[in-house]
């Protein structure tokens, strides 16, 4: 079997395999850790493992990667990318700052390696209240994503959030409309959504969380209509099997879904794709993101 070959090449390797929530199912029961990108990335920091073979997308493999430069860090399929944090750019930060002396810049870690360069710190969506809270600069610089900005700013009102750029999206989150929440409540459900959906979604919902919160807080309540990738309603199956998770029909990161067990198993094979992210641009988004982990939430 695919994934019994899987198993025993990751322990003759001393490979880690993990997974983003977002992942297939089949993908997410052949991993040794599935989470959201701050669980990831904390456990890429620690692993003794040689090998990371990362089903994600490649912000996440690279973040592994700087985090780990003396380590092979295979990302599965090399085009599973992330069109949010492809819409932002080094220039496009370093304009701000200058338009911005006084403000620090936080990049959700959905944002290329060279834009996380140019930040004071990075965050997630589990975090990004937390960091904001942590500095002293009463003005933020905040991107890509401008839903999650907004979520800050309204948890975080003593500071000024200015979005970059401004309307920043993920195409899967800001889907969902106030329509899919009232479905939800039409069935008895409770509605649990992630901040980069629309701030109306976000105000309407019971719950907002990142995927690793909705794992955490789903044991409140029974029955959830879940406003995030559809997938994440296989971790929370998992997780409580006693619970009914409601997906929004269509809801799936393209990118995400990109990854196969056959990719896992090539990846182990043949050591494609090695994730490389130059050193000094590595060695300034290190900086950026250990300052973020020392955080966590
Ligand atoms: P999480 O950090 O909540 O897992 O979110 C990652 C992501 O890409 C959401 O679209
Ligand atoms: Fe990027 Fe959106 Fe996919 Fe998350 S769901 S990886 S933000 S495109």
């Amino acid at each position: 079997m695919k994934a019994d070959e899987i198993r025993r090449m990751a322990a003759e390797q001393n490979a880690v395999i993990l997974a983003h929530n977002y992942q297939r199912p089949e993908v997410q029961d052949i991993a040794d850790v599935v989470g959201d990108s701050l669980e990831l990335a904390i456990k890429a920091k620690e692993t003794t493992a040689d090998v990371i073979v990362f089903c994600g997308v490649d912000f996440m493999a690279e973040t592994a990667k700087i985090l780990n430069p003396g380590k092979r860090v295979l990302l599965p399929v090399r085009e599973a990318t992330c069109p949010l944090a492809e819409a932002l750019t080094p220039e496009m930060v370093r304009e701000a700052r200058s338009r911005h002396p006084g403000a620090a810049v936080v990049l959700y870690v959905n944002s290329t390696a060279e834009c996380k360069a140019e930040a004071d710190i990075t965050c997630t969506s589990a975090n990004a209240v937390g960091v904001v809270r942590s500095l002293e600069e009463e003005e933020i610089l905040f991107g890509p994503d401008a839903n999650l900005g907004c979520y800050v700013q309204r948890m975080v009102p003593e500071k000024r959030i200015i979005p970059l750029p401004p309307g920043g999206h993920c195409p899967v989150h800001q889907r969902f409309s106030l329509d899919d929440v009232k479905q939800g409540r039409e069935r008895g459900d409770a509605v649990v959504c992630h901040p980069e959906c629309p701030p109306e979604v976000q105000q309407a919902s019971d719950l907002i969380a990142s995927t690793g919160g909705m794992v955490r807080e789903a044991g409140g309540h029974p029955r959830w209509t879940v406003l995030t990738d559809a997938a994440m309603t296989y971790r929370l199956s998992r997780e409580f099997p006693g619970g009914v998770f409601h997906p929004v029909e269509g809801a799936e990161c393209e990118d995400m879904k990109l990854t196969t067990i056959d990719d896992v198993l090539h990846a182990l094979r043949t050591g494609e794709y090695n994730v490389e992210v130059d050193a000094d641009i590595a060695a300034r988004a290190r900086r950026a993101i250990e300052r973020m982990i020392a955080i966590r939430r």
